[in-house]
């Protein structure tokens, strides 16, 4: 199973995820700094204070990266190393870290992929509204301005936004993640002042001369529970509009006015109940309608739902009355979350034909296991056989016809993750997190034997 010439092979990761140096350097404080030490956001009270202290330990982690092969390598700026309060002038110290860290990656012949945003809003824009405050995708255009003018004459791909829908309704809607709010109509407004945000910085940075921009989203198929191992079930009238709905209002509330400048009439209903339309003002959707030549597809698992009438929405899914969340009848991964590998490339080639104006790229696949350390090795042949299971897939949509470029595992190290803290491992590297040693596990070796020979 051999992959095209020019296909990229690679791995990600995010700031918050994996720097810690929190208060180094002039950094200012984010939203993720204050909902992780406030008690009970994150299991076992984990903050990112340390996390794999990358941002002194990057040159050996480039190392890594080059021993695996890796041809990519895409990680996230924190917006408040760049402007410790969201705004104003830039930080130079903060912004000279990137600057290094991306001349190591092509020392090392690693194209650097830069996310502006993966969820760490300085907290001084959370003090007057975070994302429900739509001045704030002003100043994430001005932001991301800053990081381009800096290191736009060598990074060619830059990614705006990462997983928009987690940002809103798991920061927003059901306070799960950073900032903690609870309530839809939040969820709802900030969803689309991401999405202006999006298209401002896409603007500004096609200006000045960006090469490939790309919107990252969190897609998956939604799926009824038959049609979760069988693909060609037919599911009820009131099941597929259950799977109609959910889709619209986790795939195309994003892409949709991203590529084509609409919203679904699904996601205007739903803000209609939940707070208004108002903050859909003239003229935002022509503006987030700007042109990106990529959509990053981050992929874990199905999203299994039918019909309930009469349900109340689920709390991160304003408008999803008369829709339950089921479980997929599959094996489970540490996180909880279904193995189902040909779910990938059922979106692949779903948002290939749904799209076919933008290339695809996955952006992050990758599963937690509870893998532990013996004589310096760290067998994870379940990961291995995740992996291996969706490259298949991956290789499926392409003859398919899907406009596939490359694919990066998340992630290249175990790190914070979010509200599990540091019990959920998804590193292909192993991280000790008293020593902080590094041990790259069964999977980064195979992983890097796929890259070498281009296939499986
Ligand atoms: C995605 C996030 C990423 C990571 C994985 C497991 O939603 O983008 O940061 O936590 O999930």
């Amino acid at each position: 199973m051999i992959f095209p010439e020019d296909f990229v092979w690679g791995a990600a990761t995010a700031s918050y995820q994996i720097e810690g140096a929190v208060k180094e350097d002039g950094r200012g404080q984010s939203i993720w700094d204050t909902f992780s030490h406030a008690p009970g956001n994150v299991a076992d009270g984990d903050t990112g204070d340390v996390a794999c202290d990358h941002y002194h330990r990057y040159g050996d982690d480039i190392e890594l990266m080059r021993e695996l092969r890796l041809a990519a390598y895409r990680f996230s700026v924190a917006w408040p190393r760049i402007q410790p309060d969201g705004e104003g002038p830039v930080n130079p110290r903060g912004l000279a870290f990137y600057d290094k860290l991306v001349d190591e990656l092509l020392a090392a012949e690693i194209s650097p992929y830069v996310t502006l945003y993966h969820w760490d809003l300085p907290q001084a824009l959370e003090d007057r509204g975070g994302w429900t405050n739509r001045d704030t995708a002003y100043r994430f255009a001005d932001y991301a301005e800053a990081v381009h003018a800096k290191l736009g004459d060598r990074v060619d791909n830059w990614a705006t936004l990462n997983e928009p829908w987690v940002a809103a309704f798991l920061g927003y809607g059901n306070g799960v993640h950073a900032p903690g709010r609870r309530r839809a109509a939040d969820a709802m407004r900030s969803a689309h002042h991401l999405l202006l945000g999006h298209g401002l910085a896409a603007r500004r940075l096609r200006d000045a001369g960006a090469r490939k921009l790309m919107l990252v989203v969190n897609s998956s198929p939604v799926l009824t529970p038959a049609q979760v191992n069988d693909p060609s079930a037919v599911p009820s009238e009131a099941d597929a509009a259950a799977v109609h709905r959910v889709h619209a209002l986790l795939t195309r509330q994003f892409l949709d006015p991203a590529v084509y400048g609409t919203y679904p009439e699904e996601v205007l209903e739903a803000a209609a109940r939940n707070g208004g339309t108002e903050h859909i003002q003239d003229g935002d959707l022509e503006l987030i309608n700007a042109p990106i030549d990529l959509v990053g597809v981050n992929y874990y698992n199905p999203c299994v739902v039918e019909s309930g009438p009469g349900l109340p929405a689920d709390a991160a899914w304003p408008g999803s009355e008369d829709v339950r969340f089921a479980t997929a009848d599959a094996p489970t991964t540490a996180m909880g979350w279904p193995i189902v590998p040909d779910g990938l490339s059922r979106l692949l080639v779903r948002l290939s034909q749904d799209y076919p104006q933008v290339g695809l790229m996955v952006t992050e696949n990758g599963a937690a296991f509870d893998d532990v350390v013996r004589d310096g090795r760290v067998h994870d042949d379940e990961r291995v056989a995740y992996l291996d299971g969706h490259l298949r897939e991956v290789h499926r949509a392409i003859e398919a016809g899907a406009d596939l470029r490359g694919y990066l595992v998340w992630s290249l190290l175990d790190n914070f993750e979010w509200a599990e803290g540091y019990r959920r491992r998804f590193g292909i590297v192993h991280v000790d997190y008293a020593t902080l040693e590094r041990v790259p596990k069964d999977s980064a070796l195979w992983y890097r034997d796929v890259i070498v020979r281009n296939g499986l």
